[in-house]
């Protein structure tokens, strides 16, 4: 099971998927080849010294991928701080003391702007970061296409649209994957595949302990075991911030422990759960073939985040590449290095 057999499969999806229905965007595998040829080895520097102190980093930042792609497209309107003009992403209910791992991405960018000032933009930062987060915990690899430049604004307000909660139902899911221009199939199931790692706060999933949906009684998709123990780690009236692992067999490895967990009632969100309760559903079936083949999964896992990193990127001379992930470039310095000629050339 070489990483290398899942990266040539992927590479021939990968053709299929920017030839066809994503043929707009501007991406390439090979858009850092002459300007930042070690980028991704760069960004896997941080990251795996991130891990030696903190086993959840790599699937912190995944988070912050998903979350920037569903906010006007992967363009890195997430990382921006809050200012006079920019209403921070980061102070949206899906984000506000959960989304983390900025200060990594602070030492990716600050690494690369030692390497090659100016050209790395930050979306494609959390692009690679979170391939390489996939990649450094077991999963799979796959070419990133990169090219994406930043924005110059946020909108915490579509933020509170866009990201789908703890509570949705299904279709309520389906929704928001498709009002992105996913599916609520296999791109649905597949990417909540990523709760194969990381952790939760009591706080997301407290709802189904006690009094689900008003009936006084525990969620009943919830497995009584894995209930009891998640009612003592999550008191009524406790602290809602206590965490446990998403996935509670294999809880940093990427792998598809995540399905069969599912197929146990033991998914830790009701979101992760509905996939394979909500009766009739056509995501159990997916759900059911993850579980028993890791490398459909798999396969399956890289061309939705190809997909998801082809939300609406900014290209060309769009946005810009900034300097601090945190704050758009001041006069004139982001067309320094606009990166326009490596567009033109592609
Ligand atoms: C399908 C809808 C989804 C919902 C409702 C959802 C919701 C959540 C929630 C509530 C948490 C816990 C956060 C916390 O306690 O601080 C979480 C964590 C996480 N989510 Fe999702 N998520 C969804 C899809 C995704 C997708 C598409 C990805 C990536 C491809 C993803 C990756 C993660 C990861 C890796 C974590 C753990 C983060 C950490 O430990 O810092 N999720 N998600
Ligand atoms: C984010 O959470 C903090 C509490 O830690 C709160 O003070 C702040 O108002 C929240 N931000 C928003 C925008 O709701
Ligand atoms: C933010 O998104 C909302 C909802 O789509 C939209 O109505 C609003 O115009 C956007 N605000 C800015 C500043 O772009
Ligand atoms: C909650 O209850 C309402 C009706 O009371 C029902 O329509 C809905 O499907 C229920 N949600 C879940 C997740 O069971
Ligand atoms: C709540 O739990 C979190 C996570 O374990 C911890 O950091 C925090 O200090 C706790 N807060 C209180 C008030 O105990």
């Amino acid at each position: 099971m070489s990483s290398f057999r899942y990266q040539f499969v992927v590479a021939l999806f990968c053709g299929i998927v920017l030839e066809g229905s994503l043929s707009q965007a501007q991406l390439s595998p090979n858009f850092y080849a002459a300007t930042c040829p070690f980028a991704s080895n760069i960004i896997r520097g941080v990251l795996f010294r991130a891990f030696q102190s903190d086993s959840r980093i790599g699937a912190s930042l995944i988070r912050l991928h998903f979350h920037d792609c569903f906010v006007q497209g992967c363009d890195a309107s997430l990382l921006l701080d809050g200012t006079s003009t920019i209403d921070s992403e980061k102070g949206a209910f899906g984000n506000n003391n959960t989304a983390r791992g900025f200060e990594v991405v602070d030492q990716m960018k600050a690494a690369l702007e030692m390497a090659c000032p100016g050209i790395v933009s930050c979306a494609d930062i959390l692009a690679i970061a979170a391939e390489e987060s996939v990649f450094l915990s077991g999963g799979p690899s796959w070419p990133v296409p990169v090219g994406r430049r930043d924005s110059t604004t946020a909108n915490r307000t579509l933020a509170n649209q866009n990201l789908p909660g703890p509570t949705e139902t299904l279709d309520g899911l389906k929704a928001k994957f498709q009002n992105v221009g996913l599916n609520g199939n296999t791109d649905l199931v597949a990417l909540s595949g990523a709760h194969t790692f990381g952790r939760a706060q009591c706080r997301f999933f407290i709802h189904r302990l006690y009094n689900f949906n008003n009936t006084n009684l525990p969620d009943p998709t919830l497995d009584t075991t894995l209930l009891q123990q998640l009612q003592a780690l999550c008191p009524q009236g406790g602290n809602g911030s206590v965490l446990t692992n998403l996935d509670a067999s294999t809880p940093d490895a990427f792998d598809n422990d995540y399905f069969t967990l599912l197929q146990q009632k033991k998914g830790l969100l009701q979101t992760d759960q509905e996939l394979f309760s909500t009766p009739g559903a056509d995501t159990v079936d997916i759900v059911n073939l993850y579980s028993s083949n890791q490398g459909a999964f798999f396969q399956s896992f890289a061309v939705s985040m190809i997909r998801m990193g082809n939300l609406s990127p900014l290209t060309g001379s769009q946005g810009e590449v900034r300097l601090n992930c945190r704050r758009v470039n001041g006069n004139g310095i982001s067309s320094v290095f606009n990166g326009d000629d490596m567009v033109s050339s592609m």
